[in-house]
């Protein structure tokens, strides 16, 4: 397929810095910016064919006043990682997922898309040319964020006539101020992310700005982030603001379906495929609040937050404080998808690639 012919090539930038690591503070990295040396710029051209994508040194862009992403909310992006092995080798993890939902994203939100290969294709590129902003094993990742937005001018309502991908790139430790610790999290019942028909299941840039009022009056009172429950009843778990949820429950992990209003989240999907690989049973579903309070664990991924243990749930004037141990499933599986990242652990799956 495209994915895996785009996965086995690596284009070469013409040239890039040889000194093997930046001027970076590797011990205090949070999850802020430090721009990497250069980012990546691809248009397409009127027939909607990306074409000519080049790297360049890290910058502002220009874009007019009526492009349709400033004024309509036309934009996708992504996340993913490249990380060092322990002898200073860079890995990149499941590109081909990522740049399928960008392509899934874009069908949906009306807009031209690079191909699977061009962006897979970049990705590697700009993650190569930005090799020294990689943090050394065991300090954090270089995270990789590629955007896709309609560039075009535009008044009236419809989708733009000129699209623009961009990725640039910045080293990162941990997402949350709380590090590894267990994260408190708020379920709002007044807020939602997302509804049924709407665009939540894809990486629209307009998913996000709509959850910071919940974030940040949760984040006021002491909280992590928030837990969003499903518009339609306020009954069951959808997702946190930055990531996907999982219930523990003896042997069986449970994370609610992806059925239009969760994002899939590769991360998500990693930690499936693990714990069934090592005897879990696993169930992808509606799963009513209820169950959470009665769970013996619970825990959070996604890209930027890795696997992030969960200590104690508010909903209303009901805390429930989970039991957050070394030993705990979410730590095992975690361990094993950071194995598998950092060349650590054979891959069996085909999911790295080595650049
Ligand atoms: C990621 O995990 O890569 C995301 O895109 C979430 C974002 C809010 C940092």
């Amino acid at each position: 397929s495209q994915a895996a012919s785009a996965l086995q090539q690596v284009s070469r930038p013409n040239s890039y810095s040889e000194d093997e690591y930046a001027k970076v503070d590797w011990d205090n990295l949070g999850f802020g910016i430090t721009p990497a040396d250069y980012m990546y710029t691809m248009k397409c051209s009127s027939d909607g064919k990306f074409e000519r994508g080049q790297l360049a040194p890290y910058g502002n862009v220009e874009l007019s006043p009526s492009a349709a992403v400033l004024n309509y909310g036309q934009g996708l992006y992504e996340g993913t990682k490249a990380y060092r092995t322990e002898d200073g080798r860079l890995l990149l993890f499941r590109l081909d997922q990522n740049a399928t939902r960008m392509k899934m994203g874009a069908d949906r939100m009306c807009m031209a898309c690079p191909s699977i290969y061009q962006i897979i294709d970049a990705v590697k590129q700009t993650a190569l040319a930005n090799k020294r902003w990689t943090p050394p094993r065991g300090k954090g990742t270089l995270y990789i964020r590629p955007l896709l937005m309609g560039s075009g001018p535009i008044l009236g309502l419809a989708p733009a006539p000129e699209y623009t991908f961009l990725i640039y790139a910045s080293p990162v430790g941990n997402y949350f101020k709380e590090g590894l610790k267990p994260l408190n999290l708020y379920v709002e019942d007044e807020f939602h992310r997302a509804t049924r028909g709407g665009a939540g299941s894809v990486k629209s840039i307009t998913n996000y700005a709509p959850v910071l009022k919940a974030m940040a009056r949760a984040k006021s009172r002491g909280f992590s982030d928030v837990l969003y429950l499903d518009s339609a009843n306020k009954k069951n778990l959808e997702e946190v603001s930055s990531c996907n949820i999982f219930l523990v429950k003896g042997n069986i992990i449970s994370t609610p379906a992806t059925s239009g209003t969760i994002l899939a989240g590769v991360t998500r999907r990693s930690i499936i495929e693990i714990a069934l690989d090592h005897g879990y049973q696993v169930e992808e579903r509606a799963i009513p609040l209820d169950e959470l309070m009665d769970a013996d664990e619970v825990f959070c991924t996604g890209t930027a937050v890795g696997v992030a243990p969960v200590g104690t749930i508010t909903y209303q004037d009901r805390r429930v404080e989970y039991n957050v141990r070394e030993e705990s499933v979410s730590q095992k599986l975690y361990s094993i998808l950071e194995g598998i990242k950092t060349g650590v652990i054979e891959d069996k799956k085909g999911w790295t690639i080595e650049i």
